[in-house]
């Protein structure tokens, strides 16, 4: 396993290393240093061509494709395949004795125990306070339901304006659902003009200003658009201290950057898997509880069967006996196919820890702006949207560029077999996995923007 102490930053390795920082020879250097090795041999790629690609500069069309979309569809890791055929084959020999079959070690009836330890060490939870299930929106409306209980004096949400539209519509439907009145309850954060990141001293301030009228805090560990990485632990203890529920939507954090939801307080947070965690697009979702909510039974909830304690839930008798910790948090028994291929790419995560992870994408993320900057029809042409304050990012960045070019460039990205994706009207977003990409892809991705035409109306 790899030492995160042992990784540099970098600058080091810039330092270090004799090639041009600018040049391949410097990138492939990058990927021979030992304690930057990635977990790349465990995945599938999309070749150029299977990617839609048509060009290749120096290979051929069946060379791996440079994929940069791993904050919105992970790559397969090369394990699901095998593990699915594994649960396709326990379905087959023994019917509905797989619920309870120790054939493959994946139990169906308690399936989530492939999955829920590698999980904890992912988001920082204690055992009972993680877990898998339903999907991500879905389960921002389950646990809504015990922690966002409004009053006729406290009853405001606190969000950002900017908001993935899943996490907005939740947040109003759910308020409507209540008898709350959207309109005036949810309070949208915008950044300051001219801006695009919100500023930690402005969320304070509404704290601090509005913090008895608020009910729930409810952000983004990091924000889908801008890649922001918000300060989780300061902005829920600011909410603690007024006595407001903060609960974080992980979709971009979970896999990307450690997390240390246990320690950090957080009341209740939910993920999904299929981005950072490589599983297969709408796949089973993560959700986390706080352990001193671990015997809340009183709080409101939306349960069903698979809440109830696994000893006595088939007796049927109809009386909820709920599980303590998250799992009495659940409705329905686990999705095998999709918690098989989380608990396939969780398997590639246990041969490294977060902080190695983290260290090595702060590498990869710190030499994509570096070479943006460096090349010289980039340098000119590329704004980057993220912080350029690592601790302010995961490995995403977004990147902007001049009205009325994003179309010809990501074609142009997408011809060369360049997998990113494109917020209109003018940003494109590009995440170096930490499990997976190279620093050669970076090289190529560069290498192949710097090859556009950034003239106004081309
Ligand atoms: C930040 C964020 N929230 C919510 C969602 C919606 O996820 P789902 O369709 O799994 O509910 C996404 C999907 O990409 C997302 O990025």
């Amino acid at each position: 396993m790899i030492n995160p102490e042992s990784i540099l930053s970098f600058e080091e390795y810039k330092n270090q290393i004799s090639a041009d920082p600018t040049s391949i020879e410097f990138a492939l250097a990058l990927d021979k240093i030992e304690e930057l090795q990635s977990q790349r041999d465990e995945f599938e790629f999309p070749t150029i061509e299977s990617s839609g690609g048509t060009k290749s500069i120096d290979g051929d069309l069946t060379d791996k494709c440079t994929y940069l979309c791993g904050h919105s569809l992970g790559l397969m890791p090369k394990r699901v395949r095998k593990n699915i055929a594994e649960e396709l084959d326990s379905w087959s020999k023994e019917g509905v004795h797989a619920h309870t079959s120790k054939r493959y070690g994946r139990p169906w009836v308690s399936f989530e125990d492939a999955v829920v330890p590698n999980m904890e060490k992912i988001v920082g939870g204690i055992p009972g306070e993680v877990t898998i299930m339903s999907s991500l929106t879905v389960n921002m409306h389950l646990l809504f339901c015990p922690f966002y209980n409004p009053t006729p004096t406290r009853n405001k949400v606190l969000m950002e304006a900017k908001a993935f539209p899943s996490d907005d519509y939740a947040v109003v439907s759910n308020l409507k659902m209540r008898g709350v009145d959207p309109e005036t309850a949810v309070i949208r954060m915008e950044p300051r003009e001219g801006e695009f990141l919100l500023r930690n001293e402005d969320i304070f301030k509404i704290i601090e200003e509005q913090g008895h009228e608020i009910a729930l805090i409810w952000l983004p560990g990091i924000q889908y658009y801008t890649g922001q990485l918000f300060d989780i632990e300061k902005i829920t203890k600011a909410g603690h201290d007024k006595g407001i529920m903060v609960g974080w939507d992980l979709a971009h954090a979970a896999g990307n950057v450690p997390l240390k939801l246990h320690d950090w307080n957080v009341d209740f947070a939910v993920w999904c898997t299929y981005k950072y965690m490589n599983s297969c697009g709408g796949s089973v979702g993560g959700a986390f509880v706080h352990s001193k909510y671990a015997t809340d039974f009183e709080r409101n909830r939306l349960v069903g069967w698979w809440a109830h304690k696994l000893d006595t839930r088939f007796v049927m008798d109809n009386k909820m006996d709920l599980i303590e910790g998250i799992d009495g948090f659940r409705i329905s028994n686990q999705n095998v196919l999709s918690s098989t291929a989380v608990a396939a790419s969780l398997d590639v995560f246990a041969k490294t820890s977060m902080e190695a992870l983290r260290a090595r994408s702060k590498v990869l993320t710190a030499y994509v702006e570096f070479l943006l900057k460096a090349m010289p029809n980039t340098s000119k042409n590329v704004s980057i949207m993220t912080s350029s304050n690592p601790e302010e990012r995961g490995a995403h960045l977004s990147l902007t560029f001049a009205d009325g070019l994003i179309d010809h460039i990501f074609q142009l990205m997408n011809e060369h077999g360049v997998v990113a994706d494109i917020r209109r009207p003018n940003c494109i977003r590009v995440a170096p996995a930490p499990l997976y990409n190279n620093f050669e892809d970076i090289y190529k991705f560069v290498r192949i923007l710097n090859m556009c035409d950034f003239t106004p109306n081309n």
